[in-house]
């Protein structure tokens, strides 16, 4: 069954083309040139380049797995969560083409894809299994009962994990976006330089927190500049990394040792972070767990995970039709 998938939850137009776990093609054109001046996704802006791409992405993706739009079956989309607008842009686009294909619609959660990242790249993976999710707006640890059933056991009671990052790394002057320059310039040193909390909640067993970590690096950097002193920046990446890594790490095994599970997936921009993955490796080959997480190509926003999910969604007989509407916020494991 080959499904043309899309995706425009935030600032990546993407479509791809799927069969089962087997990616065709996989186009996605970033925004992110456009949003670095302003130092974080403007979203009347992504709602407007996402309009002026989809067609031509479309185009290509199809292109690229070399068929034509009569051999597609099935049509997906990320319909939530997201911003509102550039969520609309795709799923209009993907009810009028479902409409003229006349192929069933399949409504996707933008976090379920983000956890089918691993099916493509782990062709053996299955649940259930634990998931660490990591991405801009969303930090969640959740049991993976099955393919379309989902547990939340914990999640921010603030910002995500990635938004720290974003935002320390804004104050610092760092390149949007933040967390990836933060990972590439922070050197290994002396994690006590700066004295940054360890966020750490000691009631909601798997959540977690990280505005007070976000607000002790402003601080620090607003009342270095007033005294006129230099910020080691390499230095206090790494602190903020680590602080951020501490938390996350600490979290999944907890909920992993209470539940028992051993297999654990990473997903989500974040989970590109070279730190959480060097230590999470470690940590799972110290326990003998199994550890997944998707390549760097697949952490990041793409149309490729949708394609991925939809046809698990399409088994369970989630389909939409054309008065299928996007919504900004919605839990994983809704029904
Ligand atoms: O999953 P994603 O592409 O978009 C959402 O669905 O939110 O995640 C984007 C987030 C941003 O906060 C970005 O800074 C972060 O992932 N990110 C990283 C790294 N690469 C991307 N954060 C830390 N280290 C990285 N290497």
């Amino acid at each position: 069954m080959k499904i043309l998938a899309i995706e425009s939850s935030c600032d990546e137009t993407s479509v791809a083309v799927v069969e089962g776990r087997q990616v065709l093609s996989n186009i996605v054109a970033t925004q992110i040139a456009e949003h670095r001046i302003y130092g974080g996704v403007v979203p009347e802006i992504a709602s407007r380049i996402h309009t002026e791409a989809i067609s031509q992405v479309c185009d290509e993706a199809v292109k690229t797995a070399g068929i034509t739009y009569t051999d597609i079956d099935a049509v997906a989309v990320t319909f939530a969560p997201g911003l509102i607008g550039a969520l609309l842009v795709g799923v209009n686009f993907a009810k009028g083409l479902s409409m003229s294909l006349g192929v069933p619609l399949i409504p996707v959660h933008h976090l379920r894809s983000h956890i089918a990242a691993n099916y493509i790249a782990h062709p053996q993976l299955k649940p259930p299994f634990l998931c660490l999710l990591v991405s801009g707006g969303n930090t969640v640890i959740a049991e993976v009962c099955d393919y379309t059933s989902f547990k939340i056991l914990g999640t921010t009671r603030d910002d995500a994990a990635g938004e720290c990052f974003d935002k320390t790394a804004r104050c610092m002057g760092l390149e949007y976006p933040g967390g990836v320059t933060l990972d590439k310039i922070a050197t290994s040193s002396d994690f006590e330089k700066y004295p940054l909390p360890y966020p750490k909640l000691s009631d909601g067993r798997y959540d977690l927190s990280f505005s007070g970590l976000k607000t002790a690096v402003i601080n620090t950097v607003h009342n270095a500049k007033q005294k006129g002193e230099e910020i080691d920046i390499p230095v206090m990446c790494a602190t903020i990394r680590q602080r951020v890594c501490d938390m996350l790490i600490d979290k999944t095994f907890k909920a992993a040792e209470d539940l028992g599970y051993t297999q654990i997936t990473m997903a989500g921009g974040v989970s590109a972070n070279s730190e959480l993955r060097r230590r999470m490796d470690e940590e799972c080959k110290k326990r003998g767990y199994s550890l997944y997480y998707p390549p760097l190509k697949y952490c990041g926003d793409n149309a490729a995970m949708v394609g991925a999910q939809a046809i698990y969604e399409f088994e369970n007989g989630n389909m939409a039709d054309s008065s299928l509407n996007a919504t900004a916020t919605l839990p994983i494991d809704y029904r």
